[in-house]
């Protein structure tokens, strides 16, 4: 008689809680012909630097393709990761190259850190609300997650050193700079506030600040880690939102204690970023041209900010409120208490206009009346189109 087969294994427990990001599952959404989506966090297409990427790839082709299509060490292209140092001592924060990893995006930057730094059971502080995919990363390494509540204006401080004592709390995750999804900063007293309290409380900062150079109004601010004279601050960057999140170019600037740790994690992960797409933008950024690049799409992304702001006024209801960043791509609206933002979702949609329920960005207690809007993909008009549909779908 044959045998009866036995049902495979189940799923890896660390899997249990993770779900697949909504916001990845409603990028769908923005290839439906007619949709203005607000869901997503794109950036511009049609101010990749085209044309300057193509002569890069095709320099390092032609010049030294057997090198840019070989295996290529574990912590990245040296001249990258120079350049990467470079940027960062322009910020006001010193940095030289060995201190670079350089990551496929800097996702997979938060997930070795995660790998690196937490046990299963750890308690890993984490902004209320949060970026979906780090606090993805961090469950999936088994993270037992903490919100620290924010004041209004940032972080709330006091309860970010009571819950860290209380929880003995490994890690402190957080995006400073128009951060993912509300787009508030965080200013000078506060960056060096919660330095001085990850070195007296003894927890390290993972400062995730990939629209660092995003900025579009106020004055700018040194990253993260320039407020601290010591290592408990470790930050992951992008070229993603500031050359193209195709490439998959970010890094990790870190101490030499955690980096073995991780190049050993970036070994098991993928051995190394790509090295032709690392040559190509090492090429690229040796070039110059970013800079142009980059202010074209300040200014752009400015006039898209403002007209979002200048939409919303009208588009939603009574009573609700709404950040004004001064860079990034988000701006987070609270519609007033009772409403429900994932609710309210497909009556957008047939209206032809998508957002993001604010509740997925939640690590416990979703507020169901918040909602994430992007304003980076359209043009000024498109923008204006969108929120008058919002508002349309909001009033019934
Ligand atoms: C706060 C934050 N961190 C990290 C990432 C990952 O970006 P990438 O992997 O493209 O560098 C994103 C992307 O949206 C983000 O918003």
């Amino acid at each position: 008689m044959p045998n009866r087969p036995t049902d495979p294994p189940a799923l890896a427990t660390r899997l249990a809680g993770v779900t697949s990001s909504i916001v990845r599952d409603l990028l769908a959404l923005t290839e439906r012909p007619g949709i203005i989506s607000f869901a997503g966090g794109l950036p511009a297409p049609e101010l990749f630097d085209v044309e300057g990427t193509a002569e890069s790839f095709a320099t390092v082709l032609s010049t030294g393709a057997r090198a840019a299509l070989q295996y290529s060490p574990t912590e990245g292209n040296a001249t990258l990761r120079a350049i990467v140092a470079d940027r960062y001592t322009a910020l006001g924060l010193p940095t030289r190259a060995e201190n670079i990893v350089i990551t496929t995006g800097s996702q997979q930057g938060l997930s070795l850190l995660a790998a690196t730094l937490v046990d299963p059971g750890d308690a890993v502080l984490v902004e209320r609300p949060s970026y979906l995919a780090a606090l993805q990363a961090l469950t999936l390494a088994g993270a037992r997650l903490i919100e620290v509540p924010s004041n209004g204006d940032g972080v709330d401080l006091d309860a970010l050193a009571e819950l860290a004592r209380r929880h003995s709390a490994r890690l402190f995750y957080t995006v400073p700079t128009f951060h993912n999804p509300t787009g508030r900063t965080l200013d000078a007293h506060q960056r060096g506030r919660i330095a001085e309290i990850a070195q007296q409380v003894g927890f390290r900062v993972i400062a995730d600040d990939p629209y660092h150079e995003l900025r579009y109004s106020g004055e700018s601010l040194a990253p993260m880690a320039a407020f601290c004279d010591s290592d408990h601050v470790v930050s992951t960057g992008s070229f993603s939102k500031i050359l193209a999140p195709g490439l998959r170019l970010g890094f990790v600037r870190c101490d030499p204690t955690i980096k073995p740790g991780l190049v050993v994690a970036k070994q098991s992960a993928d051995l190394h970023t790509s090295t032709l797409d690392q040559a190509a933008a090492a090429h690229y950024l040796a070039t110059g041209r970013l800079s142009a690049s980059l202010a074209r799409a300040r200014c752009e992304y400015g006039r898209r900010r403002d007209a979002l702001l200048a939409g919303l006024e009208s588009a939603l209801p009574p009573g609700s409120r709404w950040t004004n960043p001064d860079g990034g791509m988000f701006v987070w609206a609270e519609l007033p208490e009772g409403w429900d933002a994932a609710v309210l979702l497909p009556t957008a949609i047939a209206h032809q206009v998508a957002f993001v329920p604010g509740a997925s960005f939640f690590a416990s207690a979703p507020r169901a009346n918040t909602m994430r809007l992007s304003f980076t993909t359209y043009d000024p008009e498109t923008i204006a189109e969108g929120t008058r549909r919002l508002g349309l779908a909001l009033a019934g």
